[in-house]
């Protein structure tokens, strides 16, 4: 039987013979369904432990991604559930990260490229600021990471014990894969952690951001010089309700 596990106006997620199928809308762009499908492999192909890909179809006229169920929890689930282990979810999910930023794919797209594109595109952002973002882009460390793009609780998919301790992790959603700065991808977790998270009593981007610079012996001014950038580049999604944040963040160049 189907179950369907998540819906918007674009895509549904429904789970069926221990397969997750995503379903696209009728008028979802093909080249960003092959694309999503072809970026997954990438990741697999970097040796990542993820839910493999098994087929990419066309069903009703609609196109559909199949690929091994992720058996679990979503992280934001299991942190409404136990907010009191916050912190050690984080700590998994930084574990999580960690390794998978030691894997690689040269034939994923080069996050900087991605960026730029992202950047110069975005039609409300003063071109001086676009020209002081572009310029910091530039003299940013280029590296070849692995990086996943929306890397949030959302995308992650957790078991547990009967401790509710995390026994098993994987994250799904790669279609924004690239290989690029690992940095870059942390800042833009952080990001991710302060829109979702807003409301929160605890500052679980913080955490997190302290977390991964101690795991990886990082200075947090390495990280947070990455945080104008990212927002700016997050701005070219054009969602209202994050618009007061991002510009905030784009704002911040020198954050400590
Ligand atoms: N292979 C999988 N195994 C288990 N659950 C999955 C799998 N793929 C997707 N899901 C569930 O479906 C949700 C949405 O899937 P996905 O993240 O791939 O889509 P999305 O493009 O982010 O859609 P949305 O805009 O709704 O976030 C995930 O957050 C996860 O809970
Ligand atoms: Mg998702």
């Amino acid at each position: 039987m189907k179950k369907c596990i998540s819906q918007n106006n674009l895509k549904s997620v429904y789970l069926e013979n221990n397969t997750a199928i995503k379903v696209f809308s009728k008028d979802y762009n093909k080249s960003d369904v092959l694309y999503e499908a072809l970026n997954t492999a990438r990741v697999e192909d970097a040796g990542v432990n993820i839910p493999k890909l098994l087929s990419v179809s066309v069903n009703n006229g609609q196109w559909e991604i199949t690929s091994e169920y992720a058996d679990g929890i979503t992280l934001t689930q299991l942190i409404k559930e136990h907010p009191e282990k916050t912190a050690d979810y984080i700590k998994k999910m930084v574990e999580y990260q960690v390794d998978f930023q030691k894997k690689s794919n040269p034939l994923l797209l080069k996050l900087k490229d991605k960026l730029i594109r992202q950047i110069n595109g975005i039609e409300t952002l003063d071109s001086s600021v676009k020209y002081e973002l572009l310029t910091r882009l530039n003299t940013m460390p280029k590296h070849t990471k692995l990086c996943h793009g929306d890397f949030c609780p959302d995308n992650i998919i957790v078991n547990i014990d009967d401790n509710a301790d995390i026994t098993s992790i994987t994250a799904v959603d790669w279609v924004h894969a690239t290989q690029g700065n690992a940095s870059a991808d942390i800042a833009n977790t952080y990001l991710l952690l302060k829109l979702q998270y807003s409301d929160s009593s605890i500052d679980i981007a913080d955490m997190y951001m302290t977390q991964f610079c101690a795991a990886t012996d990082t200075k947090k001014s390495y990280v947070t010089g990455w945080l104008p950038i990212v927002a700016a580049a997050r701005m070219a999604k054009n969602k209202p309700d994050e618009k007061e944040l991002l510009e905030h963040w784009v704002n911040v160049v020198d954050f400590q």
